[in-house]
Parts: structure tokens; C-alpha cells; sequence
């Protein structure tokens, strides 16, 4: 990263962190908590979602926490197995809880992000067959359409879905993820099914946001992770070429053009799709080097690894705010939408990385903009360390440390540079002397 000075985030920008029900509430029914029940030992340190964080006994608190630090905007997700823990019976309480959460985002003056499928399915869809079942796209719209009926009054950002193509690649690829459906037709049906999942709560939504007079802007939490050939491979650059189309753009060039495209489709119309997105939602961690590998078949023959001229995350995920810039970049240029960052994070054990990442990758945000990007917000994942899904509480992506024994929060050193940034719209130099915390000293808001 080339130093440079401090740089500004544009007027009505919208800045925050994004979190997930499941990885937050505790106290949910659903897929993964059976997952659990069922197979322990599949997360690691056989750690439990039960509890999570208890955000949801917790989420006033937790709300004025981060609009205290300046958030202007807070996504989180719904829980459709709380909102509608049996088919068709819809939990009222569960739906006022939600309407409580946006009320509360608003009064703190944060504007809500809303995601309404964030990986997790109410177990009794699970058996039906999921996103594969041929209802489940109705059955979506019908739960999108209480959700918008019940707090869609305040809520102008939506996203339908949350990384599709991820929940495809870990869900049916490779299986390691609920429904454990390791097969690559399931796949594409998989595929297939949450596309026409996200057309129809689109639908519903923008019906509803029509009614009330109040547009809805809707989109899908779309996980960007390019796939760079390592260099100077042929195998690699043609190995990489379909896995990246299918894993980076399908999703997006089947919503652009109404229908569902090869290889899940033939290019039939999907009623709802075209203009089902009004912006585009990116979640953007890190670039993949690939390299051609006849084993991986789960992976459509490539296999990754780090960057090695890359300094590298708790996870080992590269870390590269360039990667972020040219996403932006990209995803804009070809889409013609604005975009909002809706999670870039690193997991960091002792808060090493973060100042710096998040110093960088705002940087990167702002430089995409002034490529020509027209960019909405960015939000941080996440709030409060977290249920990192397989690996449980073991990856430490937050602001804000929670205690597992007490639950206590303490947010660390990189909150309170986040938060400079939030309420000055400064974003410091990246190479300030002193560290990322010595940053704020030298800076006047
Ligand atoms: C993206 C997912 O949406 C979120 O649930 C997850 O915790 C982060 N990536 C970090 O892996």
C-alpha cells in the first residue's frame, strides 16, 4: 500500500458493521443447530451456537455500543426459523422482536441492513429439501412479505439472500456445510433454487415497498473472491476460468439478464429476476491464487493457496485492500449498480491486524470511488467477536472482544480507530508512526 494522506468518506456514506442471527442471538432451532446436536464434532472445539453472544436479549446494548463509536448503519439478519417456526405459522413475537431491532437501529441513528436468508433454514424446510425443494421460493416470498409487512415501514435496505454461491460450494459441492449434499448436479440445483428463491423475495419485496410508497432497494450479500492463476500456468488460467465464472458471476449475470443461465439453467425467464437488484451487496475478504489440481473435483479442479508475497489472516486468508479496490472497481463497472461493501473483515486473535486492515481497506473503499465507483456504505464484519460457523468461536473477527465465561464486552484497540473514522470521516494515513491507535493523535476531525 502506498502511504498517502489522510483521506475522506463521502457525505451520507453509510458506515457500520454487519452480524448474522445465528452467529449472534443464541437460543435459535434451525439447521445448524440440529447440524449440532446430531453430528458433534463437526465445529471445531465442539464449540455451540446455543448461546452465541445472546445478542438477542443483549441487542439494545449492543446497538447503543456501536452508534455510541459513530456507526451510521447496522445490517443484521432475520431468523426465518424464528419468524416462522412451523410452514405458515408465523411467530408474531418474533416478528415484533425485529421490528424492535429496526426501531431501535433508527432511534440510535443507524440505518437497518436487513438480510433475510443469512445460511441458516428452519429445520423443517431442511426436510422438505431445502433451497432445492421446488417451494421454497414461495415459501420465501411469503416470509419476506411478513417481514417487509411487519418492519418494512422503516427498512429501505434489504438483501434477500447472503452469499449464495457460498452456501452452494460448502452446502452441495464440498458438503462440509449443511445440507452435507456433496454433489456438483445438487449443486447446480442449489443453485438454481436460491436463484429463483432471491427472484420471488424481491418481488414481494418491491410489492411492498411499492404499496407503502416507500421503494424497496434490494440485493443480494454477494461474496466476491476472485480466483487468480498462479503465475505462469497454462493449466492454471484455463483451471481457473470456469470456477471463477461460476462462483463469481452466475448468480449476478443471472439476475442481469432475467434468467437462469448455464450450466444450472437453459436460459429459461425467471419470473421476478430482471431488476431484482437495485444495488449490489459485496462481501469481499480475499483473492484466491489457484493452481490446476486433478484431485480437487469438488472444486471443479483447482486447488488454492496464499499468496505468499501477502501478509495472511488468523484463518490464513491472504489480506490484499487492492483486492477490495479492484472488486469495487469491477463489480461496478460491469454492473452499472451502486455498491455497498456489506462485509470485509479479517480474523485477527489479538487485534494485531485490524487498525491496519480496516485503515487499508477504508483506503481502498475510497480510492474505488474516486476510480469512478459509485459506492454506498461499508460495513465492517463484524461487531462483536462471533460463532464463526465451523470454527466456532475460535476466529476473532470483532470490534468488540465478548468474554465466553461472562459475556462481557470490551471493545479493543481497533474499535477505536474504526470509530474515528466513523465520526470524523477521516481516514487516517496508513503509515502513520506510532501504530494504528497513535494514528487519531495527530488528527483533527
Ligand atoms: C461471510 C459470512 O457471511 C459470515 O457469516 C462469516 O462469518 C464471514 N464471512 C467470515 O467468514
Amino acid at each position: 500500500m502506498v502511504p498517502g494522506p489522510p483521506l475522506r468518506i463521502p457525505e451520507g456514506f453509510l458506515i457500520g458493521t454487519a452480524s448474522a442471527a445465528h452467529q449472534v442471538e443464541g437460543g435459535l432451532w434451525n439447521d445448524w443447530m440440529r447440524m449440532e446436536r446430531d453430528e458433534p464434532g463437526r465445529i471445531k472445539n465442539g464449540d455451540s451456537a446455543a448461546v452465541a453472544i445472546d445478542h438477542f436479549h443483549r441487542y439494545r446494548e449492543d446497538l447503543a455500543l456501536l452508534a455510541g463509536m459513530g456507526h451510521t448503519a447496522q445490517r443484521f439478519s432475520v431468523e426465518w426459523a424464528r419468524v416462522e417456526p412451523e410452514p405458515g405459522h408465523f411467530d408474531l413475537s418474533a416478528l415484533r422482536h425485529y421490528a424492535g431491532v429496526v426501531a431501535a437501529c433508527r432511534e440510535l441513528g443507524m440505518e437497518p441492513v436487513v438480510t433475510l436468508h443469512h445460511f441458516t433454514l428452519p429445520v423443517w424446510l431442511a426436510d422438505r429439501g431445502g433451497v432445492l425443494d421446488p417451494q421454497a421460493p414461495r415459501l420465501f416470498a411469503r416470509y419476506a412479505a411478513a417481514c417487509a409487512e411487519a418492519f418494512g415501514e422503516e427498512v429501505r435496505w434489504w438483501l434477500t439472500l447472503n452469499e449464495p454461491n457460498v452456501l452452494m460450494a460448502l452446502g452441495y459441492a464440498e458438503g462440509q456445510w449443511p445440507p452435507h449434499r456433496r454433489s456438483p448436479v445438487l449443486a447446480l440445483r442449489a443453485a438454481a433454487g436460491l436463484l429463483r428463491m432471491h427472484a420471488a423475495a424481491a418481488t414481494a419485496l418491491h410489492q411492498s415497498g411499492a404499496a407503502r410508497g416507500r421503494p424497496a432497494m434490494v440485493s443480494i450479500a454477494h461474496h466476491e473472491r476472485p480466483f487468480r492463476p498462479v503465475p505462469g500456468s497454462l493449466a492454471a488460467r484455463f483451471g481457473a476460468w470456469a470456477p471463477d465464472l461460476l462462483f463469481n458471476r452466475w448468480f449476478l449475470w443471472s439476475c442481469m439478464r432475467g434468467r437462469m443461465l448455464p450450466p444450472a439453467g437453459r436460459g429459461e425467464v425467471v419470473p421476478g429476476l430482471r431488476g431484482s437488484l437495485d444495488y449490489l451487496g459485496l462481501n469481499y475478504y480475499t483473492d484466491e491464487r489457484v493452481r490446476f489440481d486433478w484431485r480437487a473435483s469438488s472444486r471443479l479442479f483447482v486447488s488454492s493457496d496464499p499468496d505468499p508475497s501477502l501478509p495472511r489472516n488468523s484463518l490464513g486468508w491472504s489480506i490484499d485492500p487492492g483486492g477490495l479496490r479492484r472488486a469495487v472497481v469491477s463489480l461496478s463497472e460491469e454492473f452499472r449498480l451502486p455498491v455497498m461493501v456489506t462485509e470485509n473483515g479479517v480474523a485477527d486473535e489479538d487485534d494485531e491486524l485490524r487498525s491496519g486492515f480496516l485503515v487499508d481497506h477504508l483506503r481502498a473503499v475510497v480510492e474505488a470511488i474516486d476510480d469512478g465507483a459509485d459506492v454506498l456504505g461499508y460495513l465492517h464484519w463484524t461487531g462483536f467477536d462471533n460463532f464463526e460457523w465451523l470454527e466456532g468461536y475460535g476466529a476473532k473477527f470483532g470490534l468488540v472482544a465478548v468474554d465466553r465465561a461472562t459475556l462481557e464486552r470490551h471493545p479493543k484497540p481497533s474499535a477505536e480507530v474504526f470509530a474515528g473514522v466513523c465520526r470524523t470521516g477521516v481516514i487516517p494515513a496508513p503509515d502513520h508512526p506510532g501504530g494504528a491507535s497513535a494514528r487519531w493523535a495527530c488528527l483533527s476531525p
